[in-house]
Protein backbone atom coordinates (compact mmCIF):
# COMPACT_ATOMS: atom_id res chain seq x y z
CA UNK A 1 0.00 0.00 0.00
CA UNK A 2 1.24 3.10 -1.24
CA UNK A 3 1.95 5.95 1.53
CA UNK A 4 -0.51 8.38 0.22
CA UNK A 5 -3.42 5.25 -0.10
CA UNK A 6 -2.84 4.51 3.70
CA UNK A 7 -3.59 8.19 4.80
CA UNK A 8 -6.48 8.65 2.36
CA UNK A 9 -8.08 5.95 2.45
CA UNK A 10 -9.08 5.78 5.91
CA UNK A 11 -10.14 9.56 5.48
CA UNK A 12 -12.34 8.61 2.42
CA UNK A 13 -14.44 5.92 4.21
CA UNK A 14 -14.54 8.31 7.26
CA UNK A 15 -16.33 10.73 5.18
CA UNK A 16 -18.26 8.45 3.20
CA UNK A 17 -19.57 7.00 7.22
CA UNK A 18 -20.68 9.96 7.76
CA UNK A 19 -22.88 10.78 4.45
CA UNK A 20 -24.30 7.32 4.90
CA UNK A 21 -25.53 7.91 8.85
CA UNK A 22 -26.91 11.28 6.85
CA UNK A 23 -28.90 9.38 4.45
CA UNK A 24 -29.89 6.58 6.84
CA UNK A 25 -28.34 4.17 4.11
CA UNK A 26 -29.64 0.48 5.38
CA UNK A 27 -27.17 -2.32 5.04
CA UNK A 28 -29.67 -3.97 2.38
CA UNK A 29 -28.97 -0.89 0.39
CA UNK A 30 -25.40 -0.80 0.58
CA UNK A 31 -25.85 -4.82 -0.16
CA UNK A 32 -27.75 -3.73 -3.37
CA UNK A 33 -25.17 -0.70 -4.22
CA UNK A 34 -22.53 -3.03 -3.85
CA UNK A 35 -24.23 -5.45 -6.40
CA UNK A 36 -24.36 -2.19 -8.76
CA UNK A 37 -20.83 -1.45 -8.66
CA UNK A 38 -20.23 -5.26 -9.83
CA UNK A 39 -22.21 -4.75 -12.96
CA UNK A 40 -20.74 -1.79 -13.76
CA UNK A 41 -17.52 -2.96 -13.18
CA UNK A 42 -18.12 -6.41 -15.13
CA UNK A 43 -19.85 -3.73 -18.12
CA UNK A 44 -16.71 -1.85 -18.20
CA UNK A 45 -18.39 1.11 -17.39
CA UNK A 46 -16.60 2.44 -14.00
CA UNK A 47 -14.92 5.51 -15.90
CA UNK A 48 -18.43 6.01 -17.54
CA UNK A 49 -20.23 6.18 -13.82
CA UNK A 50 -17.33 8.40 -12.76
CA UNK A 51 -18.27 10.55 -15.62
CA UNK A 52 -22.05 10.66 -15.13
CA UNK A 53 -22.08 11.75 -11.67
CA UNK A 54 -19.50 14.38 -12.27
CA UNK A 55 -16.98 13.32 -10.18
CA UNK A 56 -13.89 12.91 -13.19
CA UNK A 57 -14.83 16.39 -14.34
CA UNK A 58 -14.48 17.46 -10.51
CA UNK A 59 -11.21 16.05 -10.00
CA UNK A 60 -9.93 16.91 -13.39
CA UNK A 61 -10.92 20.80 -12.82
CA UNK A 62 -9.32 20.89 -9.63
CA UNK A 63 -6.22 18.80 -10.82
CA UNK A 64 -5.58 21.37 -13.63
CA UNK A 65 -6.61 24.79 -11.94
CA UNK A 66 -3.67 27.57 -12.61
CA UNK A 67 -1.01 24.96 -14.64
CA UNK A 68 -1.25 27.06 -17.48
CA UNK A 69 -1.44 25.86 -21.43
CA UNK A 70 -4.36 25.09 -23.40
CA UNK A 71 -7.26 23.82 -20.85
CA UNK A 72 -7.50 20.23 -20.68
CA UNK A 73 -10.51 18.02 -20.31
CA UNK A 74 -11.60 14.84 -18.81
CA UNK A 75 -10.43 11.93 -21.23
CA UNK A 76 -14.36 9.89 -21.09
CA UNK A 77 -13.84 6.17 -21.73
CA UNK A 78 -13.35 5.94 -25.87
CA UNK A 79 -9.59 6.95 -26.15
CA UNK A 80 -8.15 3.51 -27.49
CA UNK A 81 -4.20 3.17 -28.30
CA UNK A 82 -2.38 2.94 -31.71
CA UNK A 83 -4.93 4.78 -33.77
CA UNK A 84 -3.40 4.93 -37.38
CA UNK A 85 -0.90 7.98 -37.95
CA UNK A 86 -0.94 10.30 -40.64
CA UNK A 87 1.38 13.19 -41.64
CA UNK A 88 -0.48 16.55 -41.58
CA UNK A 89 -2.75 17.22 -43.08
CA UNK A 90 -4.94 14.61 -41.92
CA UNK A 91 -8.29 13.51 -43.82
CA UNK A 92 -10.54 11.16 -41.29
CA UNK A 93 -13.77 11.32 -43.67
CA UNK A 94 -14.04 9.09 -46.86
CA UNK A 95 -16.15 9.77 -49.97
CA UNK A 96 -19.92 9.28 -49.40
CA UNK A 97 -19.53 9.54 -45.61
CA UNK A 98 -22.93 11.69 -44.82
CA UNK A 99 -22.08 14.73 -42.66
CA UNK A 100 -20.82 17.95 -42.81
CA UNK A 101 -16.74 18.30 -42.95
CA UNK A 102 -14.95 20.24 -40.49
CA UNK A 103 -11.39 20.85 -40.56
CA UNK A 104 -9.31 21.85 -37.01
CA UNK A 105 -6.25 22.84 -37.60
CA UNK A 106 -3.72 24.85 -35.31
CA UNK A 107 -0.07 24.88 -33.50
CA UNK A 108 1.13 23.09 -31.21
CA UNK A 109 3.56 25.10 -28.92
CA UNK A 110 5.50 25.53 -25.98
CA UNK A 111 3.03 27.09 -23.22
CA UNK A 112 5.70 28.46 -21.47
CA UNK A 113 7.75 30.19 -24.11
CA UNK A 114 5.61 29.94 -26.97
CA UNK A 115 8.13 28.11 -29.51
CA UNK A 116 6.53 25.32 -31.94
CA UNK A 117 7.20 22.03 -31.12
CA UNK A 118 7.62 20.35 -34.46
CA UNK A 119 6.55 16.68 -34.89
CA UNK A 120 3.98 16.81 -32.22
CA UNK A 121 1.53 14.32 -32.08
CA UNK A 122 -2.07 15.20 -32.34
CA UNK A 123 -4.47 12.07 -31.46
CA UNK A 124 -8.12 12.98 -32.35
CA UNK A 125 -11.14 10.82 -31.66
CA UNK A 126 -14.63 11.49 -32.34
CA UNK A 127 -17.77 10.69 -33.26
CA UNK A 128 -19.59 10.19 -36.83
CA UNK A 129 -22.55 12.08 -37.73
CA UNK A 130 -24.89 10.10 -36.22
CA UNK A 131 -23.01 10.06 -33.09
CA UNK A 132 -21.43 6.80 -33.15
CA UNK A 133 -17.97 5.83 -32.04
CA UNK A 134 -16.49 3.47 -34.42
CA UNK A 135 -16.99 0.61 -31.53
CA UNK A 136 -20.88 1.57 -31.12
CA UNK A 137 -21.43 0.76 -34.69
CA UNK A 138 -20.57 -2.44 -36.59
CA UNK A 139 -21.06 -1.13 -39.77
CA UNK A 140 -18.27 1.58 -39.10
CA UNK A 141 -14.82 0.13 -40.16
CA UNK A 142 -12.15 -0.20 -37.02
CA UNK A 143 -10.40 3.70 -36.26
CA UNK A 144 -13.63 5.47 -38.11
CA UNK A 145 -13.03 9.55 -36.86
CA UNK A 146 -9.54 8.70 -35.42
CA UNK A 147 -6.34 9.33 -36.27
CA UNK A 148 -2.65 10.48 -34.63
CA UNK A 149 -1.45 13.70 -36.53
CA UNK A 150 1.78 14.36 -36.58
CA UNK A 151 2.81 18.05 -36.77
CA UNK A 152 5.13 19.90 -39.10
CA UNK A 153 8.16 21.32 -38.56
CA UNK A 154 6.47 24.36 -37.48
CA UNK A 155 4.14 22.59 -35.40
CA UNK A 156 1.17 22.78 -37.60
CA UNK A 157 -1.28 20.43 -37.79
CA UNK A 158 -4.81 20.25 -39.50
CA UNK A 159 -7.26 17.44 -39.56
CA UNK A 160 -10.53 17.22 -41.44
CA UNK A 161 -13.49 15.12 -39.80
CA UNK A 162 -17.34 15.24 -39.92
CA UNK A 163 -18.86 17.90 -38.10
CA UNK A 164 -19.70 16.20 -34.83
CA UNK A 165 -23.31 16.05 -33.22
CA UNK A 166 -24.47 15.60 -29.53
CA UNK A 167 -24.42 12.38 -28.38
CA UNK A 168 -25.44 10.58 -25.61
CA UNK A 169 -23.33 8.31 -23.74
CA UNK A 170 -24.50 4.52 -23.49
CA UNK A 171 -27.32 3.73 -22.22
CA UNK A 172 -27.72 0.29 -22.62
CA UNK A 173 -25.60 -0.91 -19.33
CA UNK A 174 -26.20 -0.54 -15.72
CA UNK A 175 -24.87 3.23 -15.81
CA UNK A 176 -27.97 3.72 -18.18
CA UNK A 177 -30.26 2.21 -16.01
CA UNK A 178 -29.22 4.27 -12.81
CA UNK A 179 -29.25 7.49 -15.32
CA UNK A 180 -32.86 6.37 -15.81
CA UNK A 181 -33.46 5.79 -12.65
CA UNK A 182 -32.46 9.26 -10.92
CA UNK A 183 -33.58 10.95 -14.09
CA UNK A 184 -30.80 11.98 -15.58
CA UNK A 185 -30.67 12.93 -19.36
CA UNK A 186 -27.38 10.85 -21.17
CA UNK A 187 -26.56 13.71 -23.88
CA UNK A 188 -23.28 15.73 -24.09
CA UNK A 189 -22.34 18.46 -26.56
CA UNK A 190 -20.62 17.68 -29.64
CA UNK A 191 -16.97 17.27 -29.28
CA UNK A 192 -13.94 16.24 -30.42
CA UNK A 193 -11.05 14.44 -28.34
CA UNK A 194 -7.19 15.75 -28.21
CA UNK A 195 -4.30 13.96 -26.45
CA UNK A 196 -1.71 15.70 -28.05
CA UNK A 197 1.95 14.98 -26.74
CA UNK A 198 5.66 15.86 -27.79
CA UNK A 199 9.02 15.27 -25.73
CA UNK A 200 9.99 17.05 -22.57
CA UNK A 201 6.14 18.45 -22.59
CA UNK A 202 3.62 16.99 -20.14
CA UNK A 203 0.47 15.34 -22.45
CA UNK A 204 -2.48 16.87 -23.17
CA UNK A 205 -5.72 15.53 -22.87
CA UNK A 206 -8.28 17.94 -24.13
CA UNK A 207 -11.81 18.47 -25.78
CA UNK A 208 -12.61 20.92 -28.41
CA UNK A 209 -16.58 21.58 -28.34
CA UNK A 210 -18.86 24.08 -30.82
CA UNK A 211 -20.57 27.19 -30.25
CA UNK A 212 -24.22 26.90 -30.75
CA UNK A 213 -24.59 23.36 -29.62
CA UNK A 214 -28.14 23.12 -27.20
CA UNK A 215 -26.42 20.87 -24.57
CA UNK A 216 -23.27 23.08 -24.15
CA UNK A 217 -24.56 24.32 -21.08
CA UNK A 218 -26.42 20.91 -19.87
CA UNK A 219 -23.47 18.39 -20.28
CA UNK A 220 -24.16 15.22 -18.50
CA UNK A 221 -20.75 15.06 -17.31
CA UNK A 222 -20.09 18.29 -16.88
CA UNK A 223 -18.00 18.82 -18.46
CA UNK A 224 -18.27 22.10 -20.56
CA UNK A 225 -15.11 24.86 -20.31
CA UNK A 226 -15.79 28.23 -22.29
CA UNK A 227 -12.41 28.32 -22.88
CA UNK A 228 -12.63 25.16 -25.58
CA UNK A 229 -16.00 26.07 -27.01
CA UNK A 230 -14.96 27.10 -31.05
CA UNK A 231 -17.00 28.57 -33.40
CA UNK A 232 -16.22 27.11 -36.69
CA UNK A 233 -17.22 28.98 -40.39
CA UNK A 234 -18.09 27.97 -43.23
CA UNK A 235 -15.61 28.53 -45.90
CA UNK A 236 -16.09 28.99 -49.57
CA UNK A 237 -15.37 24.75 -50.74
CA UNK A 238 -18.54 24.27 -48.10
CA UNK A 239 -16.42 22.95 -45.41
CA UNK A 240 -16.28 24.55 -41.72
CA UNK A 241 -13.43 25.94 -40.61
CA UNK A 242 -11.77 26.28 -37.11
CA UNK A 243 -8.64 26.84 -35.35
CA UNK A 244 -7.68 25.01 -31.99
CA UNK A 245 -3.85 25.89 -30.87
CA UNK A 246 -2.30 23.69 -28.58
CA UNK A 247 -0.16 24.90 -26.06
CA UNK A 248 1.84 22.16 -23.69
CA UNK A 249 3.20 22.84 -20.83
CA UNK A 250 6.75 21.62 -20.67
C1 LIG B 1 -17.34 10.99 -24.42
O1 LIG B 1 -16.88 12.10 -24.49
O2 LIG B 1 -17.42 10.35 -25.43
C2 LIG B 1 -17.82 10.47 -23.13
C3 LIG B 1 -17.39 11.07 -21.98
C4 LIG B 1 -17.85 10.59 -20.79
C5 LIG B 1 -18.71 9.53 -20.74
C6 LIG B 1 -19.14 8.94 -21.91
C7 LIG B 1 -18.69 9.41 -23.11
FE1 LIG C 1 -16.60 11.77 -26.63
Amino acid sequence: MTDRLKTALPRIVAAVERLLAEQDLTYPELFSALLFLNEVGAAGEMVLLSDVLGLSSNVERRDSAGLGGTASNVEGPFWRAGAPRYATPADLVSAGEPGERLVISGQVTDAGTGEPLPGAEVDVWQTDAAGHYDHEDPALPEWHMRGVVVADDHGRYGVRVVKPLAYQVPTAGPVGRLLAAIGQHPWRPAHTHFMVSAPGHATLTTMAYYAGDPWLADDTIESVKPELVLDPKRAADGDWQVTFDLALRA
